[in-house]
């Protein structure tokens, strides 16, 4: 669970925008998800230690390299939506010439070290265009948490700002079909207990596909389900071999826990 869902869970019953005892701001609008002071070092320490950091190091990042290399190049652009404190951008500053990174929230991008070739930009491109297009656009853990109208202006602003056939890369970190998705719907359902929101593969196509892409390609990834908090060590240690073996005896997509979408503007 991520910093937003965290925070959301302990005001469920509380009206929006309101202040958690820790003075972080909270909302159900996910623009103002990131706001509050310290929102940046702590969705930084997500990749510290732990499932994710493992995750990301060992099988996301790779993955992600993989994917925006084969679509880059030194005269290709990129622009990262949602950047956040730059997880992605930097991985697209290796990948592409030229990397704009755009978020709304500052203290999420205090927190982004980046190389020369990337500008980073607060700009909510839903409402205000950066007035450029670029080759491809990337979008990690954004869809899962936006609410359905943010969704779809995201990706249209996403769509406005790319070239012609223009790739968009994005993620979801929560398949509703995977075994942690499932055990979430169902633990969601109880009435004290905190809302956790889950996507599917095909839920995530029909909302692209709504909203101008044509799917190239799935990649699914993540498939060690994630014991919450618990065993971060063991978490470490197996996140790999679970990944080669899923892979080997190609268990289905469908049982991953996160997965990465390739698709193109129509
Ligand atoms: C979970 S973070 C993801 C950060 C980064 N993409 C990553 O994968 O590490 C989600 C980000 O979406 C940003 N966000 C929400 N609504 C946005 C909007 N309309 N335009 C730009 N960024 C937005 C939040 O401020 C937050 O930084």
């Amino acid at each position: 669970m991520d910093w937003y869902n965290s925070k959301r869970t302990q005001f469920r019953h509380r009206p929006a925008a309101t202040t958690s005892s820790s003075g972080l701001p909270m909302s159900d609008d996910y623009r103002v998800s990131h706001a509050a002071p310290g929102a940046g070092e702590h969705y930084n320490k997500t990749y510290d230690a732990g499932y994710y950091a493992a995750l990301w190091i060992k099988i996301e990042k790779p993955l992600v390299e993989a994917t925006l290399g084969a679509l880059g190049g030194p005269h290709k652009t990129c622009l990262d939506f949602a950047c956040g404190t730059g997880r992605i951008t930097n991985v697209a500053a290796e990948c592409f010439g030229k990397v704009v990174g755009v978020d709304v929230s500052l203290p999420m991008l205090a927190c982004a070290s980046v190389p020369n070739n990337v500008q980073l930009h607060r700009i909510d491109i839903t409402s205000e265009a950066l007035g450029e297009t670029f080759d491809a656009v990337t979008a990690f853990r954004f869809f899962l948490n936006a609410d359905e109208r943010l969704r779809k202006e995201a990706l249209q602003a996403i769509r406005e700002h790319l070239n012609e056939a223009g790739w968009l890369i994005c993620n979801m970190q929560m398949n509703a079909t995977s075994p942690f998705g499932i055990a979430s719907r169902m633990v969601s359902r109880l009435p004290w207990s905190q809302v956790r929101n889950t996507m599917s593969i095909d839920e995530l196509s029909t909302l692209l596909t709504a909203g101008g892409f044509a799917i190239e390609k799935v990649t699914p990834y993540g498939y060690l389900p994630r014991p919450g908090r618990l065993l971060p060590k063991l978490c470490e240690a197996w996140i790999e071999p679970v990944e080669r073996i899923a892979s080997s005896i190609k268990i289905p997509a469908r049982f991953a826990q996160q997965f990465l979408v390739v698709a193109k503007k129509r």
